[in-house]
C-alpha cells in the first residue's frame, strides 16, 4: 500500500503510539483522520500535524459514533487503512486482599474498550474500505494493537491480558475473513513504551523497567512503533500476523 496520498483512520491519534503513528503518515504524504474522545487533545494534536490532518471525535466502542468519524475521515478520500491504538488497562486482581472477587464491571469496562472496540475498528474499517476498488491488488489494511501482556500477563493484568489475547487470536481469523475482499490485517504486540502513561512514573520506576528490557536496555519510543505500523501498512505480504516489539522483553509475574 502506497503511503503518499492515502487516507488512514488512526485511533486513540491524540497520544502516544496512535499520535506517533500519525505524524510517521503525515511525513510520509499521507491524509490522517485522528480518531479520540471528544475530550482528548486530538484538536490540538491536528492542528499540529498540519494541513493534511483532521480530528474526527469518535468513542471506538460506540457502533454510530465511530461510523461517523470513519465517514467523515473518508471525506478526504477513500480510506485505506486503519491504525487501532485507542485502548487502556485497569488493574484487578482475582481477589482483594480480604479476599473478595474481583469486579465484573472493571473486567468488562477492559475487555469492551479493548477488545470490542477492536472488533469495531476491524468491522467499521472493513466496511469503509470495501466500498473502494483495489489498488494494486488491495483495497487496505488495519493495523491492531496488542501488547505483550497478551502473551505474560502480570498479576493485576487480568482484563488487560484477556482482552490483548483476544485480539491476537483475532488477527489470523480477521485477515482470511478479509481476504476476498484484499483488506489485510496485523498486529503489534508493544512491551514498555515511553508514552504519556509512562511519562508519569518517577525516575526510578522508569529506570527499573528499562533495566528490564535485555536488547536495547530502554523504553521503545512512540516512533518505533510508528514506524512498525508504516511498515506493515506498505509491505503488501505482511497478514495476519502479530509482531512483537519489545527488545527481546519477557514480562515477569509483577
Ligand atoms: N505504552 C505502552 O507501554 C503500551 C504497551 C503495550 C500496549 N500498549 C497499547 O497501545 C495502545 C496505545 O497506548 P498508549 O500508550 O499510546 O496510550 P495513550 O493513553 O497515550 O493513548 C491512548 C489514546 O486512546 C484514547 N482512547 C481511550 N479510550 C478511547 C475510546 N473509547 N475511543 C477512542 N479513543 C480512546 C485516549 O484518549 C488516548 O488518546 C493501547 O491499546 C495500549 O494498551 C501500550
Amino acid at each position: 500500500m502506497q503511503v503518499e496520498g492515502s487516507v488512514f483512520a488512526v485511533t486513540g491519534g491524540a497520544s502516544g503510539l496512535g499520535l506517533a503513528t500519525a505524524r510517521r503518515l503525515i511525513d510520509g504524504g499521507a491524509t490522517v483522520a485522528l480518531i479520540d474522545l471528544p475530550g482528548s487533545d486530538g484538536e490540538a494534536a491536528a492542528s499540529d500535524l498540519g494541513e493534511r490532518a483532521l480530528f474526527t471525535p469518535g468513542d471506538v466502542t460506540d457502533e454510530v459514533g465511530f461510523a461517523a468519524a470513519l465517514a467523515t475521515a473518508a471525506t478526504r478520500g477513500p480510506l485505506r487503512g486503519v491504525v487501532h491504538c485507542a485502548g487502556a488497562g485497569r488493574r484487578l486482581r482475582l481477589l482483594d486482599k480480604e479476599g473478595n472477587p474481583g469486579s465484573l464491571e472493571d473486567f468488562e469496562f477492559v475487555i469492551r474498550l479493548n477488545l470490542i472496540g477492536s472488533f469495531n475498528a476491524l468491522r467499521l474499517g472493513a466496511a469503509e474500505m470495501a466500498k473502494h476498488e483495489p489498488v494494486a491488488g488491495e483495497r487496505g489494511a488495519v493495523v491492531l494493537t496488542a501488547s505483550v501482556a497478551a502473551y505474560e500477563g502480570q498479576i493485576g493484568q487480568i482484563p488487560y491480558t484477556a482482552s490483548k489475547a483476544g485480539i491476537v487470536g483475532m488477527t489470523i481469523t480477521a485477515a482470511r475473513d478479509l481476504a476476498s475482499k484484499g483488506i489485510r490485517v496485523c498486529t503489534i504486540a508493544p512491551g514498555i513504551m515511553d508514552t504519556p502513561l509512562l511519562a508519569r512514573l518517577r525516575d526510578d520506576v522508569r529506570e527499573g523497567l528499562a533495566a528490564s528490557v535485555p536488547n536495547p536496555q530502554r523504553l521503545g519510543t512512540p516512533d518505533e512503533y510508528g514506524q512498525l505500523a508504516v511498515h506493515i501498512l506498505e509491505n503488501a505480504y505482511l497478514n495476519g500476523e502479530t509482531i512483537r516489539l519489545d527488545g527481546a522483553l519477557r514480562m515477569a509475574p509483577r
